[in-house]
């Protein structure tokens, strides 16, 4: 994957149904998504339990796209294989998974995936500092993790610049995931972010037998995104 920083929509797939994830990843693929964003929890690093591994291996027949896992699982080390194997194009850690994100991400480049670290709405920008050489993305949480169409956290606005100001001229993707919808979406793209997660906001309306919606959101979210460029 070449270095891209034209906006990119990544829907959440933790809003979908979750009777039928295969066709919901089809659906939202064909109507215009960038990548699909697959949040794992653990019932211990937040509050919600999601997708193992075997979960994942099953959705990525279906990814035609760019599967981006994001871990919000802690301690995360003993599970980068598993979903490595299970067919994840990015792996994303928490910082705050443990004491050593910087051995996370060399594990995480060991597999030969993209990697990712996130930051929770309560990390400073600092703390991925000494990250960013091993870094491929940083996610910036603008929810506290755990749940879909909680409540935009503005803060991160400024996170984000910070964050693109450290970067420089690096090949690193700013991504920012949680209340993401066409009214925050600007600021955020202003600030340096190219990357965009969103769940309520994409799948609000839409159904599998009904995928237009879809299509619709991600447009009205891409294009709230490119007017702020
Ligand atoms: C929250 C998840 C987000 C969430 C986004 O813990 O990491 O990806 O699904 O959902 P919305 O876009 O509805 O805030
Ligand atoms: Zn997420």
């Amino acid at each position: 994957m070449s270095f891209d920083r034209s906006i990119k929509i990544a829907p959440s797939i933790l809003s979908a149904d979750f009777a039928d994830f295969g066709r919901e990843i089809q659906a939202i693929e064909a109507q215009g998504a960038d990548w699909v964003h697959v949040d794992v929890m653990d019932g211990h690093f937040v509050p919600n339990l999601t997708f193992g591994p075997p979960a994942v291996a099953a959705f990525r027949p279906h990814v035609k796209t760019f599967m981006d896992v994001h871990l919000m699982i802690a301690p995360v080390d003993p599970y980068i294989e598993a979903y490595a194997e299970a067919g994840a194009d990015m792996i994303v850690a928490h910082v705050e998974a443990g004491p050593h994100p910087h051995r996370t991400l060399q594990a995480i480049r060991a597999t030969g995936r993209k990697a990712g670290i996130a930051l929770n709405p309560g990390t400073p920008a600092s703390a991925v500092e000494y990250l960013l050489d091993l870094a491929d993305m940083v996610l910036v949480m603008s929810v506290n993790p755990g749940f879909g169409g909680q409540k935009f956290i503005a803060s991160s606005v400024q996170k984000v610049a910070q964050i693109r100001q450290m970067i420089g001229d690096r090949e690193i993707h700013i991504q920012v995931d949680g209340g993401v919808d066409p009214n925050t979406v600007g600021a955020l793209a202003a600030a340096g972010a190219d990357c965009f997660v969103a769940g309520s906001a994409v799948f609000r309306g839409g159904s599998v037998e009904n995928p237009a919606p879809y299509g619709e959101n991600i447009r009205a979210i891409r294009a709230a995104a490119e007017a702020a460029l």
